[in-house]
């Protein structure tokens, strides 16, 4: 991985409004990051690209919209655009074509046209729906990711990945849509649930752990403090942003990020997800380092590092009392049916993964057991 640079900007926890401009393979874009940073999604959207008196349709949903549409409403006014609230219901099985059906139905009806825009206020849900319409919807309109949870805004708001699930699983149908602007304001986290805000935070140490130890410490020393968040934000930002600006099509490299992913994925459909999935990664993360361990890939004391910082987040580092054989063979059928061998993400130190391919189902099941899950030699 390439060397993620500290923050150009030095400015105390808290107090910094940092920039991270972004490269694709069509071009550019800028994430804006900052306390407040609501009021100024108008003119920042005016200065990227919406032209002047064009439509906004921003698609929001039942939670979110009345927190926050009206001053995102205002702020799209302010700077001469014309805004309207497209609504969808909330939730992961909302996450449908039937919902990109109703939004293209809402875009008519508000007269959206190809010249104007698509904003998504909310979650990762909505960031994913509303961009994968903003991809088809007259061949392709501009879009504007306004994150509101922590997993959207150090995750799935940056990278271009849209999409919606199929009864059949998840992200079966999607597309490469990349936003021309990312407007991120720490202060909505105030009112995001506790169990979602410990959730987003497992993406954000996951890439301390892949690539900045700098950051890795920052968390070790704010230790659950989330005063400061802009600046956990951007550091984390940043190594999605190396990541996915080296393999945007998702070819080789960004497999990292899908470190914890491996072991997390298995445990989610076992847990009939009252596991949460930031929780499901976070035992994985724990997982992966016992793993690396064994395999004298990195130092005893990097799993105990690992883990701490997890608890101090308020996530989980121990598995639950599933049966080994059952974890091992839920994380083999996902790949079984593309054709593939699991491949798992290893830390090798604070900062530093590889991708290793032949990890024994005997070492897998050793580290699963000492973390507590059930099951024999
Ligand atoms: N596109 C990508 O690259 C990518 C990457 C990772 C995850 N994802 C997707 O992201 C989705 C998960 O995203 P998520 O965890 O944000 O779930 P989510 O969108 O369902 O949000 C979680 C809950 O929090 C609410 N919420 C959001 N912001 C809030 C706020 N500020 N205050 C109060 N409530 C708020 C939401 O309405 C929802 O009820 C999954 O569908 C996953 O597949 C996509
Ligand atoms: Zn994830």
């Amino acid at each position: 991985l390439p060397h993620v640079r500290p923050g150009r900007n030095s400015a105390p926890l808290g107090r910094s409004r940092p920039t991270l401009p972004v490269r694709h393979p069509e071009g550019h874009y800028e994430i804006h990051i900052g306390d407040g940073a609501l009021k100024h999604v108008g003119s920042t959207l005016r200065a990227n690209g919406a032209p002047f008196g064009s439509r906004v349709a921003v698609v929001s949903n039942p939670v979110v919209a009345p927190l926050y549409a009206a001053q995102v409403e205002a702020s799209l006014r302010r700077a001469e655009l014309a805004p309207f609230i497209c609504q969808m219901p909330d939730g992961e099985r909302h996450k449908t074509l039937a919902t990109v059906a109703l939004l293209y139905e809402q875009f008519l009806a508000g007269e959206l046209d190809r010249r104007d825009t698509v904003l998504a206020l909310g979650g990762g849900v909505t960031g994913d729906v509303a961009g994968y319409a903003a991809a088809a919807y007259m061949r392709g309109v501009r879009l504007a990711q306004v994150p509101t949870s922590l997993l959207a805004m150090v995750d799935s708001s940056v990278g271009g990945k849209t999409g919606v699930d199929l009864p059949q699983g998840k992200n079966l149908v999607g597309a490469f849509k990349q936003p021309a602007l990312v407007m991120i304001d720490p202060q909505v986290l105030s009112t995001l649930p506790a169990e979602e805000f410990r959730s987003g935070m497992a993406e954000l140490i996951k890439h301390g752990v892949i690539a900045d130890a700098e950051l890795f410490v920052e968390l070790e020393r704010a230790a659950g403090q989330t005063t400061g968040m802009a600046d956990l934000i951007a550091r984390s930002l940043r190594v999605k942003i190396e990541v996915v600006q080296e393999d945007p099509f998702e070819q080789g490299r960004r497999a990292v990020l899908n470190l914890g992913h491996t072991v997390g994925h298995a445990l989610e459909p076992l847990s009939e997800f009252t596991l949460r999935h930031g929780e499901a990664v976070s035992i994985g993360m724990a997982a992966a380092a016992r793993i690396a361990v064994e395999l004298g890939k990195a130092e005893a004391g990097l799993p105990e590092r690992i883990e701490s910082v997890l608890s101090a987040w308020g996530l989980p580092a121990r598995c639950p009392s599933f049966d080994a054989d059952a974890i091992l063979a839920a994380m083999t059928r996902d790949k079984k049916k593309q054709g593939r061998a699991v491949r798992w993400i290893l830390p090798r130190a604070i900062g530093q993964v590889e991708i290793v391919a032949d990890v024994t189902p005997s070492i897998v099941k050793g580290v699963l057991r000492n973390l507590g899950a059930r099951g024999g030699a």
